[in-house]
């Protein structure tokens, strides 16, 4: 099948890689890199467990093919962790107990961030169709839009 290269920065760390065609970015994230904080699920872009932010933008890494990425910037919640705003969202929804198990958790990060970062005080609408992306098994919708308005009252 032959290999391709693809150079991308993740989490602000370049990386030079050889892949093959139809590798999936989910994998090379948490096989290659080590991430697991990028969460495998349905793998087919329906739950919202492996969402990273891809130049910006929010995207399912199982949807990607990592050869197609060279010079992309890639950042997953982990990476994001350590931006302000990633940490108020965080800690909204952490202190409304949001989340049980945390599965969905990081994916869900990485779609606010780019939300609040585009929208600084989103509508009850916009969350909603933000969350509506993402799987949680566990329930957590109401705490989190409770969670989420509160952080956007001013
Ligand atoms: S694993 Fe990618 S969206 Fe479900
Ligand atoms: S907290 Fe368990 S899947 Fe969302």
């Amino acid at each position: 099948m032959g290999t391709a290269h693809a150079n991308f920065t993740v989490n602000g760390r370049l990386h030079r890689l050889c892949v093959d065609p139809g590798e999936i970015l989910l994998d090379t994230l948490r096989h290659r890199l080590g991430l697991t904080d990028v969460k495998w699920g349905c793998r087919e872009g329906a739950c919202g467990a492996c969402t990273v932010l891809i130049d910006g933008r929010a995207t399912p890494s199982c949807l990607r093919l990592t050869a197609t990425l060279s010079g992309a910037h890639i950042l997953t919640a982990g990476g994001l962790i350590a931006e302000p705003l990633a940490q108020d969202i965080a800690a909204a929804l952490e202190n409304k107990h949001a989340f049980q198990c945390g599965f969905c958790a990081p994916g869900i990060l990485v779609e606010l961030f780019a939300l609040f970062s585009r929208a600084p005080q989103p509508s009850a609408d916009q969350l909603e169709q933000a969350l509506s992306g993402h799987v949680c098994r566990c329930g957590g919708y109401p705490l989190m839009m409770e969670a989420l308005l509160k952080l956007n009252a001013p």
